[in-house]
């Protein structure tokens, strides 16, 4: 069975979210590098390569499906912010609204009888608990060593392992 109209349009607007996505965090690694906090940058460039996989993985199946990928147009990503504390709470921020994003694509495939897009986006689901874990558990560390330098910098090189996942 072919995607729907409906189905095919919102999963299309669901990889420009993720590319959105990428584009802010890579724009909060940059402005990270410019403070020079190298850690906390490279985290966010794992993170933007995470975005584009989930970006991929939609585009993937929707051909798959039959589909046809229609690219629509990215917006600019907010460029400064004050803090490190304030960028991974943005970060936070903006995964639950991508959680809420994954959610309504599920209603809709529920609605449109689309057993294998609902599959299929249960792996966004679980993602998505796991991202808002992640970026939420930086925030209240990030709170909890306010302006001590030396707590940032431990922060800063803690996050800096990150390797590609
Ligand atoms: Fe693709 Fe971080 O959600």
């Amino acid at each position: 069975m072919r995607l729907s109209e409906k189905m095919e349009k919102a999963l299309n607007t669901q990889i420009k979210e993720e590319f959105e996505s990428a584009y802010l965090y890579l724009s909060m690694a940059a402005y990270l590098k410019s403070k020079k906090f190298s850690g906390f940058a490279k985290w966010m460039e794992a993170q933007m390569q995470e975005e584009l996989n989930h970006a991929m993985k939609l585009y993937s199946y929707v051909n798959e499906r039959g589909g046809r990928v229609v690219l629509e147009e990215l917006k600019k990503p907010q460029e400064n912010w004050n803090s490190p504390q304030e960028i991974f709470e943005a970060a936070y921020k903006h995964e639950c609204y991508i959680s809420d994003k994954i959610n309504e694509l599920v209603h809709l495939a529920r609605d449109e009888k689309d057993n294998a897009t609902e599959s299929f986006l249960q792996w966004f689901v679980n993602e998505q608990v796991e991202e808002e874990a992640t970026t939420s558990e930086i925030a209240d560390k990030l709170r909890f060593i306010g302006e001590s330098k030396n707590g940032l910098l431990m922060l800063d090189n803690t996050l800096g392992q990150r390797g590609a996942e």
